[in-house]
């Protein structure tokens, strides 16, 4: 089970100052996936980057770029993250925008589409659209910033989760607080995506921590 678990660090947490090396040092480092945090101030209290970012740090990795959209509304710029080189796009259940139409739009662009939702928002809220997603992100935090504390209530979710998707093809990844120590949990939850910040970050082997969180 556990090969079969994709890492997606989450750049929130690394040196903006040199982040193209950041992002090379992860793909060097056998991620899988790289997490991409947008926020917009507005849907969450915090500001992170755009697609002029993105776009800056896409020939840095050639790694699939995970794009978390944490913005509302988000129809009018996925487009411009689409053009900057993401390869998931994933949008809030909570938005106040219409879903089908986001999905519609991203699927036209032959990218892969994800749906989050927020630690209380209730996990059969994707059954609406679980048939054209590729992606359930699942918050164990508060989204808004990275280094929170895991809320382990949510496990239950996960489990809700992988229960509705059922035999479908579709990544179960979940974010926020992850650690060496609730990993296993996660996994053992159903979830096959793990997005991890400060975890990493906080190392200076990137690969050993990837390693570890793969492997737990
Ligand atoms: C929170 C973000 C997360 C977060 C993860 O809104 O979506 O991706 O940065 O960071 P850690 O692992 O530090 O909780
Ligand atoms: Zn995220």
């Amino acid at each position: 089970m556990s090969s079969n678990v994709k890492i997606a660090p989450s750049i929130l947490s690394a040196n903006f100052s040199i982040l193209g090396e950041e992002i090379k040092k992860l793909d060097e480092s056998g991620c899988d996936y790289i997490h991409i945090d947008v926020m917009d101030g507005h849907f969450v209290p915090n500001l992170t980057i755009g697609p002029d970012v993105i776009k800056s740090i896409r020939n840095y990795s050639n790694k699939t770029f995970d794009v978390h959209l944490m913005i509302d509304p988000v129809k009018k710029y996925l487009k411009d993250f689409i053009n900057a080189g993401a390869d998931i796009i994933t949008i809030h259940q909570e938005i106040s925008e219409n879903i089908d139409d986001c999905i519609d739009y991203i699927k036209s662009r032959q990218k892969k589409v994800g749906i989050c939702i927020k630690p209380k928002t209730m996990p059969e809220t994707i059954m609406n659209f679980i048939d054209k997603i590729d992606l359930v992100l699942i918050m164990t935090v508060e989204p808004g910033f990275g280094g929170q504390k895991f809320m382990s209530n949510q496990i239950e979710k996960i489990v809700k989760i992988k229960e509705l998707v059922g035999d479908r093809v579709i990544d179960i990844e979940v974010d926020g607080g992850i650690n060496l120590e609730n990993v296993k949990k996660v996994k053992d939850a159903g979830a096959n995506v793990i997005v991890s910040g400060s975890t990493i970050f906080k190392t200076n082997d990137y690969k050993k921590i990837i390693n570890e969180l793969r492997t737990k």
